[in-house]
């Protein structure tokens, strides 16, 4: 499976956002993902939909995967659809109907997508493998970025993996070169990276590094 490298944009300069958003897609990533908060799912606040259409402004053939870290992402959906996000990522652990909220997504045209944390089993995703395009197995407990990587939820990926060899999966917190490299025997093909990739050093050799 091609192996894809997602930069997290919450580890970027924001004084500097659109080169930093030029940086990542210059060192050969392959989507920027943009994580989204909301204090009443997380214990913290990120990027609006504005920062979206930034993105897309910015950039506008790096394909943008936005992370719903949000109790209600179906209120929000559409807004992030109409500001050029491709892909949503929606919370199982969300407070609204996910058969509806993913078909809503893929009504809106975008990709729709489900994300485990790192405390929920992986059984809670099995009635809704048909509609989701993928999975994000969460490898911190989200809300910031610099977390350590929680190694116990690799058996979730491998579990995904057996039961669909096809499909994208996705892995997202303390993600670095040697985690990176576990995460994908234990199946994950996706790799979300922030604070290692937009850290110290070049971030085209860490992509290749990742890819390899
Ligand atoms: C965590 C976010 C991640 C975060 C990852 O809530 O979902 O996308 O940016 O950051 P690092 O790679 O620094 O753990
Ligand atoms: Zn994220």
């Amino acid at each position: 499976m091609k192996i894809e490298i997602l930069p997290s944009l919450l580890a970027a300069d924001y004084g500097r956002l659109a080169e930093e958003i030029l940086r990542a897609q210059d060192a050969g990533a392959d989507a920027l993902h943009i994580d989204i908060m909301d204090p009443s799912f997380v214990p913290n606040l990120s990027f609006g939909p504005d920062i979206v259409a930034l993105c897309r402004k910015v950039a506008p053939g790096f394909y943008r995967h936005v992370h719903l870290m949000m109790r209600r992402p179906d209120l929000y959906a559409a807004r992030f659809v109409e500001c050029g996000a491709q892909t949503l990522q929606v919370h199982i652990e969300a407070d609204c109907d996910l058969h509806d909220t993913l078909k809503m997504i893929s009504s809106l045209g975008a990709k729709p997508a489900l994300v485990l944390n790192p405390e929920t089993p992986v059984e809670r995703i099995f009635p809704y493998l048909d509609e989701a395009k993928e999975v994000l197995v969460m490898t911190v407990h989200p809300g910031k970025g610099g977390q350590s990587f929680i190694r116990e939820v690799l058996p979730k990926l491998e579990i995904l993996r057996r039961m669909r060899p096809e499909m994208d999966l996705m892995v997202d917190g303390g993600i670095n070169d040697n985690t990176g490299k576990e995460s994908i025997a234990a199946g994950a093909n996706q790799l979300v990276a922030g604070s290692w990739l937009f850290g110290a050093g070049d971030m085209k050799s860490k992509i290749a590094r990742l890819r390899s």
